[in-house]
């Protein structure tokens, strides 16, 4: 984890912008005029800018075209908007890809991609490191100087893997250097099964389907590339301005990218999120589960606020159902993530552009180009609600009682195993994390999330779904964390394999962790898809629906105590939740999927037990807190699609949308955003947002 102090564009103040691509309009220059006029209209503060320009930049090798830049660059600042300005990496220059067609990825079939495209370089190319480096200095010495710069985004989405030559022998030296000899990397992969023994290094693939523990290693290696990647753009950077912060925009828990690696080498934590809004999410789950991403993020940047550096104002292009979002989420979802600790809120995109892949994605301005549109006022709207919110820029989340530990590793490990249902196919431990996160907050909570590795000491309950592999060091931090008075909630799948995805020998779970459950894990079972197990116990409250379904551990108490059973199929009668005391603390063991209202029972039973505080909003209301220098801010919203009661007392909320103050019993209308605590309530959010320009229909230009 990172020892990098957080480091923002802007210190205590929220800005609020989106991804800028004058270079796709530089024959139209009266529509970049209307840009910045309309940019100021609605509020914004900053722009992301440069992010697929080299061509532009450099059309021919050693040829600059920095003219266009240099005017934005001036014109923004002139204009009092600041520039992320990010390195173009991201996507490659024609001329650059067909004289060396080394720097294009390849696939796991061996084809080598075209030239064209994005986000699909090969990460180990000194070529394209080198390449890279050039213009990044160029920019560096160029701009570095710039009033305007306040950040360096760093390529874009960075991610994927390339099973290129240079990649394999860079794989295999990485693989020397971890295991010295190729005998301890033949015991470590287990490599005698099948007779898969290696007798050289050459010999190593990029991936196998019966070697478990590769395509662990190939991750791990992918990870140390990207980050290596990093560290060498931002080398002439971080060497020419100091000063000026450097982040890459990460995709969530993405599935493929340890970025609890990669946030140890940035300055700050930054995010693209793009929730697929979904008329048929009845109980809010598509919000949480935004909520258990926006956690990630700020477990990531340990508490400090961070960047929401993409989201679409409206739909997005490529879903397979791609619905407008409906009044009031929009809102919700920049409020969300304020509320999570974001400081910056950046849409993609600012314009829509006439042609490519892209011209049918959610942006501020429409084709048409006016300002009447329901987007452009929903924006102009939203820049007046986060010029409100200033007062909870710079601050830290409310730490909270509880804390989801979430791991790349078990992941990766998880779907490299041929065994525990589907796992190549399902997500095991990405699911698991979900359903828990969401049972914990719909049961009352307030949950952070952190990766595996961070520092867990200081909650009340750490909750560790299906965290597969586990080394003697994690489950060490882990049991000292009990021993010292804390409570840990393990689930199925927990501890069967080592950092190799070999399995821990003297029974689940491992390493050694038997003592530490009061309880041993005989074995497991992977049920039909229809199939559903009973449970029995107390901590249900009679829930006819208590059941389990999918996975189930067939467990032997020893010295735990059995708060639920199993009461169907041969293991009915069996344990299916324990308890055990161990030192000062608790450990849970849940040792099935259970269905969703069964495990919130549990967690709402086990909050009343640890008396950790609950809230108790209706069903679909949540709450988050942030606290500024002038006290705590609420915000509070309403996830649901229908209206919804509530009785606040005599505690005064602002509704968002409409500068309303709200007290006693009123309706939350769907989708509702209310913030509590503001300084003072922004009467301009009562007002429409565009005076001198309002519903203008600009010129065709282009
Ligand atoms: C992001 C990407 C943007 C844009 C956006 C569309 O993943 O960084 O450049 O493509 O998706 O949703």
């Amino acid at each position: 984890m990172s020892t990098r102090p957080t480091r923002l564009p802007s210190a205590n103040r929220i800005l609020y912008g989106a991804d800028y691509n004058p270079d796709q309009w530089l024959n139209a220059e009266a529509i970049l005029d209307e840009d910045l006029r309309l940019m100021q209209d609605i509020g914004m503060t900053s722009v992301s800018i440069g992010i697929f320009s080299w061509t532009a930049l450099e059309p021919r090798p050693g040829v600059y075209t920095f003219e266009w830049m240099d005017a934005l660059m001036d014109r923004l600042h002139e204009n009092g908007l600041k520039a992320f300005l990010a390195t173009p990496s991201g996507a490659k220059p024609m001329w650059l890809s067909e004289t060396y067609p080394e720097i294009r990825r390849v696939k796991p079939d061996g084809r080598r991609d075209p030239s064209g495209g994005r986000h699909n370089h090969c990460p180990t190319s000194p070529v394209y490191r080198t390449a890279v480096q050039r213009i990044n200095r160029e920019l560096a010495l160029r701009y570095g100087k710039h009033p305007a710069l306040a950040l360096w985004h760093i390529g874009n989405e960075l991610n994927g893997e390339c099973h290129c030559d240079l990649c394999r022998r860079a794989f295999q030296d990485w693989l020397r250097e971890r295991y010295g000899s190729l005998e301890a990397l033949n015991l470590a992969w287990w490599t005698s099964f099948w007779n898969q023994t290696f007798t050289d290094w050459s010999q190593i693939p990029t991936q196998s389907r019966c070697i478990d523990a590769l395509p662990v290693d190939w991750l791990r290696f992918v990870n140390d590339q990207h980050v290596s990647f990093l560290e060498n753009e931002m080398a002439p950077l971080r060497e020419l301005t100091p000063e000026i912060p450097c982040t890459t925009n990460m995709m969530g828990a993405h599935p493929t990218s340890n970025y609890a690696q990669w946030a140890g080498v940035l300055d700050c934590i930054s995010n693209d999120c793009y929730p697929l809004y979904d008329d048929r999410d009845t109980n809010g789950n598509k919000f949480l589960s935004t909520d258990f991403t926006h956690s990630l993020m700020r477990g990531l940047a340990k508490g400090d606020p961070w960047i929401l550096m993409e989201c679409s104002p409206s739909s997005v292009n490529w879903g397979k159902i791609n619905k407008l979002k409906r009044p009031g989420v929009h809102e919700l979802e920049v409020l969300q993530a304020v509320a999570n600790g974001a400081d910056v809120i950046h849409y993609f995109q600012w314009r829509k552009g006439r042609g490519g892949y892209e011209k049918y994605h959610g942006a501020v301005m429409d084709h048409e180009g006016s300002t009447r549109s329901r987007v452009y006022q929903d924006c102009a709207r939203v820049g007046k609600i986060l010029q409100s919110l200033q007062p909870v820029a710079g601050s830290k989340t409310k730490r909270a009682p509880a804390a989801i530990l979430y791991d790349w590793e078990s992941r990766w490990a998880l779907k490299a195993s041929a065994g525990p249902k589907q796992s190549r196919e399902t997500d095991l431990q990405m699911r698991a994390c979900s359903e828990q996160f969401r049972a914990l907050r719909q049961a009352g909570a307030d949950v952070d999330v952190l990766p595996v590795g961070g520092d867990f000491s200081r909650y009340r309950m750490v909750i560790t779904p299906a965290l597969y592999l586990l080394t003697p060091e994690t489950a060490g931090r882990l049991t000292a964390f009990v021993r010292a008075g804390g409570v840990w909630v393990a689930s199925c799948l927990t501890g069967y394999v080592d950092a190799n995805n070999r399995c821990w020998r003297g029974g689940f779970p491992g390493p050694e962790l038997r003592k530490v459950f009061g309880l041993w894990n005989e074995e497991t079972d992977y049920l039909h898809d229809d199939e559903r197990i009973l449970l029995n116990g107390e901590l249900f409250n009679g829930l006819e629906s208590a059941v389990a379904s999918d996975i189930v551990e067939h467990l032997h108490a020893e010295g735990a105590e059995v708060l639920a059973e199993y009461a169907s199929d041969f293991y009915a009668g069996s344990p299916a939740i324990l308890r055990h005391a161990l030192g000062e603390g608790w450990t849970y063991y849940v040792g099935a999927r259970l269905s969703e209202d069964a495990q919130r029972a549990f967690y709402t039973s086990l909050l009343e037990d640890l008396k950790i505080k609950r809230d108790t909003l209706p069903e679909g209301v949540f709450r988050k807190t942030r606290t500024g220098p002038d006290g705590p801010v609420e915000f509070l919203f309403n996830y649901n699609r229908t209206p919804v009661t509530l009785d606040t007392g005599t505690e005064t909320y602002l509704r968002t949308a409409t500068g309303e103050t709200l007290s006693g019993r009123f309706q939350l209308k769907p989708y509702d955003s209310l913030v509590k605590g503001l300084i003072s309530t922004p009467s301009s959010l009562t007002r429409q947002p565009t005076e001198s320009h309002e519903h203008e229909v600009l010129p065709v230009l282009c």
